[in-house]
């Protein structure tokens, strides 16, 4: 090819692509006729994590916020200027799925999350999650059976500790899945009026157990409809979003526990 068409092509293509990254231009735009939304998810949480004698160690709450693009929540704080980069989250290892109540195991897709302060929530109808049975078996695993009864999308995360493996499950065809951040994540959910929730896994223990146990089991509920959807606070929030956003939000509750 002629190289002046080709220089004259790569320095169009240069060109573009500085004006693109530049930021010159607002990506966004709220208008009916070509929208270009930003995308965030909102989830007001109240997070309660319990220690291996089955105690509350921890509980808090906040608004947590997902951004789906590359400019996270730069063109959000000049108008929620309490959404910057002093709170963001940073993740907890020890903790399944960092600790915040993922709805779809994409922790990986989405790396910065905002995490500001809020209110407990308060569904009319919370989730109540129990341990049923925990037995060893002749073959030499614990089998862990649970019983869930909660909103019709639940969420539940499971981390065998260093030297545990999950050796079967009572979901798909009994062969445990990890997703592609090594962990389990499971998704649930149930039409009106369904019956508890029971499930089980059976693990092969480290021998000896370490002092943080073999497993860390958490389970997040989401309120996506209904009076228990939205909270005050979040309502509130919502108001202060730009025409150009599109905030998806919910109720979520996150509860860790430890065996
Ligand atoms: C950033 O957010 C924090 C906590 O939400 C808030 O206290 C602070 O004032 C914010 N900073 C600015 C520059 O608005």
């Amino acid at each position: 090819m002629n190289p002046w068409i080709l220089a004259g092509l790569g320095s169009i293509f240069l060109v573009m692509f500085l004006l693109v990254s530049s930021g010159l231009f607002f990506p966004y735009s709220g208008r009916a006729d070509s929208p270009r939304p930003k995308r965030v998810f909102i989830q007001h949480t109240t997070r309660t994590f319990h220690n291996l004698q089955g105690q509350v160690e921890s509980q808090d709450s906040g608004l947590w916020i997902n951004s789906f693009d590359f400019t996270a929540v730069q063109h959000i704080s000049p108008h929620i200027p309490e959404i910057n980069d002093t709170v963001r989250t940073h993740c907890r290892e020890d903790r399944p799925f960092c600790g915040y109540p993922w709805f779809l195991p994409v922790k990986f897709l989405s790396k910065k999350n905002w995490y500001l302060p809020a209110s407990e929530v308060m569904p009319s109808s919370p989730l109540e999650f129990s341990l049923l049975s925990k037995e060893e078996t002749s073959w030499g695993t614990v089998k862990m059976t649970f019983r869930a009864k909660g909103p019709s999308h639940m969420s539940l995360y499971l981390m065998p500790h260093r030297g545990a493996s999950l050796s079967t499950w009572s979901f798909g065809d009994g062969t445990p899945q990890y997703d592609l951040s090594g962990e389990y994540f499971v998704f649930y959910s149930h039409g009106v009026d369904a019956p508890a929730w029971t499930f089980w896994f059976e693990i092969q223990d480290p021998d000896p157990l370490g002092p943080e146990g073999m497993i860390s089991v958490a389970i997040s509920s989401h309120y996506f409809f209904g009076k228990d959807q939205r909270t005050a606070q979040l309502q509130e929030m919502l108001n202060r979003f730009p025409d150009w956003s599109f905030p998806s939000s919910w109720v979520s509750t996150y509860d860790m526990y430890r065996y």
